[in-house]
């Protein structure tokens, strides 16, 4: 049986690969970074199957290269990246990876809010320089989490598992989505508010974002969004990094509008906007909301059995166009 031609754009857990290696000829990005665009698009150029990640641009030129393409899978469950309308043209199927990162993702945000709110990487950065001089009533006072109001901008799959771990934390929940769609499991399970934005911006203490990345929500949280927010209020970010403004985020923190942000995403990754980086309000971490053992796992296989699905003509469990398989 001849082998499908399959192109893996940076190394993923091996589990993925394992499950591909019996059908395909599999090449995986020998380099333990990102490619450069002219190489990603010479060693696509044979191949019928390609797993990609959230930094590979999916557009056009890409298709164009990769002329005997029959299917594409993201090792993400975002896919802002891709060009959907432009794979549907050419009857290419692309699929993601969500679900199995949902837990992961949604612990770390709650991560980024204890650390925000209790100044866990200010104090620790203290600890180690040596200059902690013993215990004071009125040192690093940090924010209560226990009772406050939390906001879940995007209450899909991750944003609602983030708040349904809130129960343990006795907090109000409120919600608000570009649909203004009632979340019947925050409802029902926590008496959770369905707010607009605005709304959620003046009376949330953190506000989660979990929306993804599309023309409306690119620079939801810009200056405005900032003034809306309390003085004392935490944002924290695990979605995609262009939904905040982030020179506005850095004046809004330097000027007190909002009390602190904790981010895992970044406007232009792997860069941050000046100035961020000196704040220590803020907690910045290297886009890690699914690094987990089970989750990278997960996501492997996910992608490798959505990619072997769509070689071999049957639907990918989680197609993005599935009008194409029609
Ligand atoms: C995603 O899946 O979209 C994350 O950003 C990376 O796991």
């Amino acid at each position: 049986m001849k082998k499908h031609r399959v192109f893996v754009t940076r190394m993923i857990p091996q589990a993925g690969l394992d499950l591909l290696a019996p059908f395909c000829r599999v090449e995986v990005n020998p380099h333990d970074k990102p490619l450069g665009r002219e190489e990603l698009l010479r060693l696509v150029a044979d191949k019928h199957g390609v797993i990609g990640l959230l930094t590979d641009h999916i557009d056009a030129e890409f298709f164009n290269a990769a002329k005997e393409l029959k299917g594409y899978a993201n090792y993400a469950v975002g896919y802002d990246n891709i060009d959907l309308t432009e794979a549907s043209a050419r009857k290419i199927p692309v699929s993601n990876t969500p679900d199995v990162l949902t837990r992961a993702t949604a612990e770390l945000a709650w991560a980024l809010l204890f650390a925000t709110a209790r100044r866990i990487v200010e104090t620790d950065r203290h600890m180690r320089s040596g200059n902690w001089d013993g215990w004071g009533p009125l040192q690093f006072i940090g924010a209560d989490v226990g009772g406050k109001t939390l906001g879940i901008v995007g209450p899909g799959r991750i944003g609602t598992a983030m708040a349904l771990m809130s129960r343990g934390f006795d907090m109000r929940v409120v919600y608000a989505s570009s649909s203004g769609r009632a979340n019947q499991v925050l409802d029902d399970g926590l008496g959770a508010l369905n707010l607009s934005f605005d709304e959620l911006l003046r009376e949330s203490d953190f506000i989660s974002i979990h929306c993804p990345l599309n023309q409306g929500t690119r620079h939801l949280f810009n200056a405005r969004a900032f003034e809306l927010m309390k003085p004392t209020a935490f944002v924290l970010n695990t979605a995609r990094g262009p939904v905040i403004d982030e020179q506005a985020l850095v004046r809004a923190l330097k000027q007190g509008e909002i009390a602190g942000a904790g981010l895992d995403v970044y406007e232009f990754e792997p860069k941050m906007a000046d100035g961020l980086a000196a704040l220590d309000n803020v907690v910045v971490l290297p886009h890690i909301g699914s690094a987990t053992v089970r989750a990278r796992t997960d996501m492997a296989v996910l992608a490798a059995e959505n990619l072997l699905a769509m070689l071999q003509g049957r639907p990918p469990k989680t197609c993005l166009n599935p009008e194409v398989l029609a």
